[in-house]
């Protein structure tokens, strides 16, 4: 590991970024044990992926806590300042995938997989099922947004499921009881189920806690079609498109649109499996179809 990748890992209570998509696909692989697709993942049964030992759970709970607690609306406002500018590097998408697999981490390297498998597990999930080209590509670049962690910033301000700021959190966000630290509590004008936004204002106009997808969506939004803005976006807004919460600030576009955040979600939480995909062997296809749409060199 080297410094800069020992620096992103000390930056918080999880071993590693995996730590909470695991989690997250513990939450909701029972209830998808009947509909998920055929992602081709012969290796483990979905109830395989509980695996978790107590030390994970303890981890991933005090990373919910600091994320409750310190993404707070000025916090956010600060981070889309601070990053969606961007600039602070100029790279291509491939060699973006390279350099989050700086990404390394303390946990078990021969069950755990690397950051660039994970997208290439799911974006060949996609392929496979015969998804559009484009679909194929959004999930290969869908968690890039993870960089962050390599900038300097702490885990809960990365990954973590996200929610609107601004307006009552609702009650079916994991570890809701962690919002009563929250400053952002204190604020009446927040405490209302609309809070500062308007009855079906869109999602557009709604401010989601900050992390790795916002800042993805900014990235590759001029080069991808509008499905796979959604895709990007609100991918780890499980809140939504798992709970079906905050309904009343989507407009009938915005509902429209989730269905294509569901179809992702299923080959973002189901594709993990232990086979690890051979980078080398893919890269040619993946150069080819990341040159259809993004230009050799882009700003992060
Ligand atoms: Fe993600
Ligand atoms: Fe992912």
């Amino acid at each position: 590991m080297d410094d800069q990748a020992a620096k992103a890992t000390s930056l918080g209570p999880l071993k590693s970024l995996e730590e909470w998509d695991d989690f997250v696909k513990d939450r909701y692989t029972a209830a998808d044990s009947l509909s998920a697709p055929d992602t081709g993942n012969t290796n483990k049964k979905k109830e395989e992926f509980r695996n978790h030992d107590a030390d994970a759970r303890a981890c991933v709970k005090e990373f919910y806590r600091l994320n409750h607690t310190y993404q707070t609306r000025d916090f956010v406002l600060q981070k889309k300042k601070e990053f969606l500018p961007r600039g602070r590097m100029t790279m291509g998408v491939w060699e973006a995938m390279q350099y989050l697999n700086q990404l390394v981490d303390d946990s078990d390297p021969d069950t755990d997989l690397s950051q660039i498998e994970h997208l290439l597990q799911t974006a060949e999930a996609a392929r496979r099922d015969g998804r559009p080209r484009w679909f194929v590509l959004t999930a290969l670049i869908h968690d890039l947004g993870k960089i962050l962690c390599l900038w300097g910033e702490p885990q809960w301000a990365v990954v973590g499921d996200t929610f609107p700021v601004g307006c009552a959190w609702s009650p079916k966000i994991v570890f809701h009881e962690f919002f009563q630290a929250n400053p952002d509590s204190r604020v009446p004008d927040f405490e209302t189920r609309l809070g500062i936004y308007e009855e079906r204002c869109g999602l557009d106009k709604v401010d989601l806690s900050w992390g790795h997808d916002e800042y993805i969506y900014h990235v590759a939004k001029d080069h991808l079609p509008e499905e796979a803005h959604y895709m990007l976006r609100y991918h780890s807004f499980y809140p939504a498109h798992r709970e079906g919460e905050y309904t009343y600030l989507m407009n009938d576009h915005d509902r429209e649109m989730f269905s294509w955040v569901r179809e992702f979600s299923q080959y973002d939480l189901y594709s993990k499996s232990s086979q690890r995909p051979d980078a080398e062997r893919l890269r040619p296809y993946y150069e080819d179809l990341i040159g259809e749409y993004f230009p050799a060199k882009i700003a992060w």
